[in-house]
């Protein structure tokens, strides 16, 4: 076996990472083969979505394997997981690894399974091989897999710059905040559980290669994260909140006007638009995001769930509500 030492072999390690919902949205990639973000981004992590991952490599296989919720995946999906693998190794020879993955929430449906799941994978595959890496190195190795898992790393709120500094950690995320920070709510609500028709990369690939506008959405990036990394510092609740529905608002533009356009939203995300900007008229400082799916996820204080949850609870096509804190850092749970 090359590449780790022969006591490490056999070493089984499972992870745990938070999935997170980016404030300020990455859409477009610098460089597909190095997966680097064209924008940076800023993101919450959360307690309620994980993702736990076990990777145990093995000179006997003579292939990976790969199993998500108890089914094994073939095709894309392992060879994704592959690839990912591949970068970890030095060296002409892998040996082959057994990767168990368990999201506790929808998978590939617009709630950042992706940035849980690679941070998981990262954290887990790093160790199993024996390498001790520093959080921006498992935070760029993470990105990798998906560019919203170097933020996954983190907990509390992180950022993924995006200046490409030529180094092996170009393209890794850091922290801004810890969990701890600002007591703050995050609701989900799941809209639909099915898979997204259109993956994020294609989707940004799309965007990218065709929307009008994608020149000025990465002109005016930096003044957009400029003035979050100001809110979040100043505890501005509005402030944060106002920035956030900017952004999901100027991504969804730019990828509805790509061509063929990219519409991400159901019926029941429209409502639930409505129904967030209903109870802002009432004096209710909530705001949302939407990511590459139609779950709707909306900021606000601890002290106006109640009142939150229960304006959604009268919307028909909500199949679920999740209400989320900041969430911790991705971790090692157990070592065999
Ligand atoms: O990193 P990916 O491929 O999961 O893409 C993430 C894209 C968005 O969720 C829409 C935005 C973001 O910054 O997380």
């Amino acid at each position: 076996m090359k590449g780790a030492t022969t006591d490490k072999m056999h070493t089984s390690v499972t992870a745990e990472a938070h999935a997170n919902i980016a404030l300020i949205k990455y859409w477009g990639k610098r460089s597909t083969d190095l997966n680097l973000p064209a924008v940076g981004s800023i993101s919450l992590t959360l307690d309620d979505l994980k993702t736990e991952t076990t990777v145990s490599f093995s000179d006997d296989l003579d292939s990976d394997r790969f199993e998500l919720n108890g089914q094994q995946v073939d095709g894309d999906g392992l060879e994704r997981i592959s690839s990912f693998l591949d970068y970890l190794h030095e060296g002409p020879e892998r040996p082959g690894a057994i990767v168990k993955s368990n999201n506790n929430f929808p998978t590939g449906a617009g709630l950042a399974s992706s940035a849980s799941g690679f941070a998981a994978l990262a954290v887990s595959a790093a160790s199993a091989a024996g390498k001790e890496l520093s959080k921006k190195e498992l935070s760029a190795l993470a990105r990798y897999g998906s560019g919203s898992a170097a933020r996954s790393i983190y907990g509390g709120f992180a950022e993924m710059e995006c200046q490409d500094t030529g180094s092996a950690n170009s393209g890794a995320a850091k922290s801004l905040y810890d969990h701890n920070y600002w007591d703050i709510r995050l609701l989900i609500a799941v809209t639909s559980s099915q898979k997204k028709d259109v993956s994020s990369t294609e989707g940004m690939n799309r965007t990218a290669n065709t929307a009008p506008y994608f020149k000025s959405w990465v002109q005016e990036q930096a003044q957009d994260l400029s003035d979050m990394r100001s809110a979040i510092a100043e505890k501005d609740f509005e402030k944060v909140g106002e920035l956030t529905e900017h952004s999901c608002f100027k991504m969804h533009g730019l990828a509805m006007a790509a061509r063929p356009p990219l519409l991400y939203w159901n019926d029941t995300t429209i409502k639930t638009i409505h129904a967030v900007w209903d109870l802002r008229k009432q004096g209710i400082p909530v705001y949302l995001t939407i990511d590459a799916g139609p779950q709707v996820k909306m900021l606000c204080k601890p002290a106006d769930v109640k009142v939150v949850r229960q304006a959604l609870e009268t919307i028909n096509g909500i199949e679920q509500l999740r209400c989320c804190k900041p969430g911790p850092p991705a971790k090692i749970k157990s070592t065999n």
